[in-house]
């Protein structure tokens, strides 16, 4: 590939979709080019919560061992705290991110992958550096200008912000990536459904030690009930650590009707010693910046050649920390059907399939992460009680009172907390993902899917086609543990099945496709000790499943298959009809 072309995909934007974007195409040997108009990357702590499926994402590109030394780890994003102050009354503390002594199991059970907590500015250089270790060019100072594109091919306008000089770009494909704000996506006329701005949220990066009123109750969100923040939907203060606990972001909301926010150095170290409840409080101010709640979508992610997405295409409040995770997701699922149909393996009607598959995560996380804004309400009106001269000081004498009016609160007050474990320990929200196109066969002999819990809190494993495959621990060859998800990715297409399954494995030797793997547990490298995978895997050992490059099941033949050419029509037809090959 190449003639003509500068590039294989020129990628506009170097956030977590643009970088994850060109850090897989690298990955699997795609030329890709990726543009911004900064001169670096984040420069500031916007995207942290970092859940077990991006790890997953990062695990299978190589990278989660360095994403890993940037994170504060999963044990030390702790409990999330509701106080007065830093120094004053504890209300509430709610178990997070999977930590509670109630869900730990079910997240160590359902990913070989931790959470993470890593600030964009970290997170980005390790997705563009290994992205450029692997080939990916990049060009900072450079804005993106506008596109054409033909039948063979996309054509930018890029300018160069150090000379002013303009220049084109012609590569075979196109990802918009750039963000919230998308030049692409009002190019293409994607429809947008929803509402831009319905909320605002300042934020100050700031330094100050504040180890001693932390390192005993480790968190990395600390929710502020005073009676000056009390504006918006959340109703309440934050400090979030940045680099515990000594680099922090203070953040409150504000009414986009009135003036912006008294970013004045004075008033913000005030308002800052009042979350903190110490008034001496050394505090540098390093930026302030204020932020929209968005609540909207793009119905369709692509456009012939040009497929945008991330913040582009899916606009939404940090709420449940899902933006940059669904950015990485989205680019995972792009780049390697792109990889295929510029390799020769696809045919180009699998790139339809990201949008079908990728639009409904991006609406259902878009509805998700403004709910949980609406949700605080109830924990509001447990904590605070309006038309009193202090409203705090108010609600917490009721939350104290040891009469009927006092239970009822505290009753109140176990649901309000009850709700919040939608935001922040929904494994489902996260890991439940279903995908319906045509790179999805169905299992014809099993119903529609019925998820025994709650879908957004529990993880539902399934080999069903169109779910993630199943983490199962494996031995591996050297005796240390493997997950099914190690076995297999890595850019190709894995045909998995059993020791009894010798059809498949001589099925998939016959027609010896550079990029098809036989994955065969129970043999050495993938020994089923634990017996997990026989409990988990919903088919017979001489079944088969084709899990694609992104993790995702493509197709399962759940029956035994005992003959070579039954084994071999079924192959080479699921393969050809996945790959939309002809
Ligand atoms: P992003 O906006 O990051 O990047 C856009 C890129 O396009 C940039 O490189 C920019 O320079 C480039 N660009 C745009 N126009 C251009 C042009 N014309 N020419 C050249 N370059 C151009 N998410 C999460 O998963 N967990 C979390 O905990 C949080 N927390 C959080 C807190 C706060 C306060 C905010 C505001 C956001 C979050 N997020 C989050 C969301 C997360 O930050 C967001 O979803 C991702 O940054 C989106 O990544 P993208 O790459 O899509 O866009």
């Amino acid at each position: 590939p190449g003639t003509g072309f500068d590039t294989d995909v020129l990628i506009i934007g170097t956030g977590p979709t643009g970088g994850a974007a060109a850090l897989a195409l690298a990955t699997y040997g795609v030329r890709a080019h990726a543009v911004t108009r900064w001169n670096w990357l984040a420069n500031t702590p916007r995207a942290h919560i970092t859940n077990q499926r991006t790890v997953e994402v990062l695990r299978d590109l190589g990278v989660e061992a360095e994403a890993t030394k940037h994170a504060t780890p999963w044990e030390q994003m702790g409990d999330t705290l509701f106080t007065t102050s830093l120094a004053g009354d504890e209300i509430a503390r709610l178990r997070t991110w999977g930590t509670g002594d109630d869900r730990i199991g079910d997240y160590i059970k359902g990913s070989p992958c931790p959470l993470l907590d890593i600030p964009q500015p970290y997170l980005e250089p390790v997705l563009v550096s290994n992205a450029a270790a692997r080939g990916a060019t990049f060009g900072f100072n450079t804005e993106y200008l506008g596109h054409t594109q033909d039948d063979a091919g996309v054509t930018a306008r890029l300018k160069d912000l150090v000379t002013g000089r303009e220049h084109t770009v012609r590569a075979r494909y196109m990802i918009g990536a750039d963000g919230a704000k998308s030049q692409v996506v009002d190019e293409l006329e994607l429809p947008l459904e929803g509402e831009l701005a319905r909320a605002a949220t300042a934020y100050v990066l700031f330094r100050a030690d504040l180890s001693r009123f932390v390192e005993h109750r480790p968190s990395i969100l600390h929710w502020l009930m005073t009676p000056s923040a009390n504006f918006g939907e959340i109703g309440m203060g934050l400090l979030r650590a940045i680099r515990p606990w000594h680099t922090w972001i203070a953040g409150w909301g504000y009414d986009l009707s009135g003036p912006a926010p008294d970013f004045d150095p004075e008033s913000v170290r005030a308002r800052i010693r009042g979350y903190v409840g110490d008034p001496d409080l050394e505090i540098e101010i390093e930026s302030c910046s204020s932020w929209f709640v968005n609540q909207a979508h793009a119905t369709k992610y692509s456009k012939g050649r040009v497929f945008c997405g991330g913040d582009a295409v899916h606009r939404h409040p940090p709420s449940s920390g899902l933006g940059s995770n669904t950015s990485i997701q989205d680019a995972f699922n792009l780049a390697w059907k792109l990889a295929f149909v510029i390799h020769g393996h696809a045919g180009p009607q699998l790139l339809e399939t990201y949008s079908d598959e990728r639009m409904p995560v991006g609406k259902q996380v878009v509805a998700r992460a403004n709910q949980s804004r609406v949700d605080y309400a109830p924990l509001n009106e447990c904590f605070r009680t309006t038309g009193e001269a202090d409203p705090v000081a108010a609600g917490l004498a009721k939350l104290r009172d040891p009469g009927p009016d006092g239970v009822a609160v505290r009753e109140a007050l176990t649901a309000a907390l009850e709700l919040k474990n939608y935001e922040f320990n929904a494994q489902g929200v996260e890991l439940n993902q279903r995908y319906t196109s045509t790179a999805v066969l169905p299992d014809e002999s099993v119903g529609e899917e019925e998820f025994v819990r709650d879908p957004q809190l529990h993880l539902q494993a399934t080999t069903r086609p169109g779910a993630k495959l199943p983490h199962a621990w494996l031995l591996g060859a050297e005796g240390q543990r493997v997950s099914t998800l190690d076995v297999t990715g890595k850019g190709r297409l894995s045909l998995v099945t059993g020791l009894a399954g010798g059809s498949w494995v001589r099925a998939a030797m016959k027609l010896d496709l550079p990029f098809l793997r036989t994955v065969v547990i129970g043999e050495k490298g993938a020994e089923d000790v634990y017996r997990d995978w026989a409990r988990i895997r919903e088919i017979h050992e001489a079944g088969a499943l084709l899990v694609r490059p992104d993790g995702y099941i493509a197709w399962r033949q759940p029956a035994a298959t005992w003959n070579d050419d039954d084994a071999l029509t079924q192959l080479r037809s699921v393969v050809s009809e996945v790959l939309s090959a002809d």
